[in-house]
């Protein structure tokens, strides 16, 4: 290989890693989608979700900075955590700081447990107290009725799916039939372990993330990794699977063993739902 051409790959590989782990972990993007249903509840035109996974909360820095000021200027009407608040127990503490700042915007806020919140030395029912204290309510295999107008909608919440955790017929046994169901689960596979449960009790939307985006997206090759996990196809973004829709989130954080991002920035989702 030519001199020159060993200096150019170095040069690019240097810029390729301080691009990754200074600044793309940081800057924050806004994804924007509208979801429409030909049987949507009228009262729910126009409900503004934020959605947003994977905080593997380490510090307050100005990527969480930027996104309270982005819930300040939304307004979102409420905001769904799809799990993996933290990966260690000294870092429990910036998480708190996080939810409260989020809850002191928006005390809509409700989230579930990832695999990496089952790592700790913490156990997630202490855990799920702490956090509660902060303002997040947290729903471990069990729903909430959520008024919004003058309807409501049930928002049915299931612990982590990769370790096993979860327990969605559990989770079902209040719900009524005919409202309109959110279900929050940390990884995209609950669908397909649970896909006859979730179409017998007309689940309309599922919000998940745990996949990172790939957290290193180089096209193709990602996702054809990401397709080996047990979420398979579901590695990032929208998929229409007859009357459910499936949204994976890239996530805010990244994995302490490898705080990069690349072509796989930190998201905060808006949903709004509409009437087809
Ligand atoms: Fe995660």
């Amino acid at each position: 290989m030519a001199k020159e051409t060993i200096i150019f790959t170095i040069i690019l590989l240097l810029f390729l890693f301080i691009y990754s782990y200074f600044v793309e972990p940081f800057s924050l993007q806004i994804v924007r989608r509208d979801l429409s249903y030909s049987d949507l509840p009228l009262n729910l035109e126009g409900l503004k979700i934020m959605h947003l996974s994977d905080f593997h909360c380490r510090s307050f820095t100005i990527r969480e900075k930027r996104l309270v000021e982005v819930i300040t200027r939304e307004k979102p009407d409420f905001i769904f955590f799809t799990g993996d608040f933290v990966e260690k127990d000294e870092w429990i503490s910036s998480c708190e700081e996080i939810l409260s700042r989020i809850a002191n915007e928006n005390p809509n806020f409700f989230g579930v447990f990832g695999n990496h919140d089952h790592g700790l030395n913490t156990s997630t029912e202490k855990l799920e107290s702490i956090f509660e204290k902060k303002g997040i309510k947290i729903l471990t295999n069990e729903s909430t009725v959520i008024k919004f107008k003058n309807g409501r909608f049930y928002l049915i919440g299931i612990d982590d799916p990769y370790l096993d955790y979860d327990n969605l017929s559990s989770a079902l046994e209040d719900v009524e039939k005919n409202k309109f169901k959110i279900l929050l689960s940390h990884s995209p596979q609950i669908f397909l372990e649970e896909k006859e449960l979730i179409n017998n009790n007309d689940i309309d939307l599922i919000l998940s993330g745990h996949t990172h985006g790939g957290q290193i997206n180089i096209p193709f090759i990602t996702d054809f990794f990401l397709s080996l996990w047990p979420s398979g196809k579901y590695t990032v973004g929208l998929f229409e699977e007859g009357k459910v829709l499936v949204y994976v989130n890239r996530g805010i954080g990244s994995f302490y063993r490898l705080p990069l991002r690349l072509n796989a920035p930190p998201e905060a989702t808006i949903i709004t739902l509409r009437l087809k």
